[in-house]
């Protein structure tokens, strides 16, 4: 998720300028193309909800051919093949869909489907990128998960554009 650092993953307008940084951190690493392609080739599978299907798409289709899992209680349909659609037990999509088919599954967001797979225990990893912007307003990441987890702290990174990158192991207990 990439956040403003008052905790902000969306403005309420839903614009997305803010999501670009342009500070200047001279100890920080570069952000190169090569970083970026190599970090989304890994990835086989994205989940999402459908607000944030629904935002992708006005914005520009990001996901390519990679199979896609939008959930959504709505009868939604799409003409991409490898965009599909799924209403209920996360668990079971995890577990019964997921896993068997795909090693990295990337969960795009929103914040209602992360924060309710962070509940259920069903991810493994957060990764979370802070923007040097505060938004004051929009929609919160944490506002209330309802559970408490222990997590371990993998990577950090601070970019040059300001952008710091926090790579979290969520421990299972
Ligand atoms: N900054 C970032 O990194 C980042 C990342 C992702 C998204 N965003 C932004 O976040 C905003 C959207 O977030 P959001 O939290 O409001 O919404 P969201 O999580 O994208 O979507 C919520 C919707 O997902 C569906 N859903 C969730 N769990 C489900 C389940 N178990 N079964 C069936 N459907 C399920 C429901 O859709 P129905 O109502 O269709 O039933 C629900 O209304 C957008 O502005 C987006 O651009 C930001």
């Amino acid at each position: 998720m990439v956040s403003s650092l008052d905790g902000f993953i969306a403005k309420k307008d839903n614009s997305v300028s803010w999501l670009e940084a342009h500070d200047i951190y001279e100890k920080g690493v570069t952000l190169t193309e090569e970083d970026i392609t190599a970090f989304i080739k890994g990835i086989d599978c994205y989940v999402m909800g459908s607000i944030t299907y629904e935002h992708a798409l006005k914005l520009g289709w990001p996901y390519g051919d990679v199979p896609v899992m939008v959930l959504s209680n709505r009868h939604l349909v799409s003409d991409r093949k490898n965009v599909k659609f799924y209403s209920g037990d996360l668990a079971k999509l995890v577990n019964d869909i997921l896993k068997p088919q795909h090693q990295n599954t990337w969960l795009v967001g929103g914040t209602k489907v992360v924060k309710e797979f962070l509940r259920q225990k069903l991810a493994d990893e957060i990764i979370i990128s802070i923007m040097p912007i505060i938004l004051g307003d929009g929609i919160l990441f944490f506002d209330y998960v309802g559970v408490e987890q222990r997590l371990h702290l993998k990577d950090v990174k601070g970019y040059q554009d300001g952008m710091v990158e926090l790579c979290y192991e969520i421990k299972k207990e």
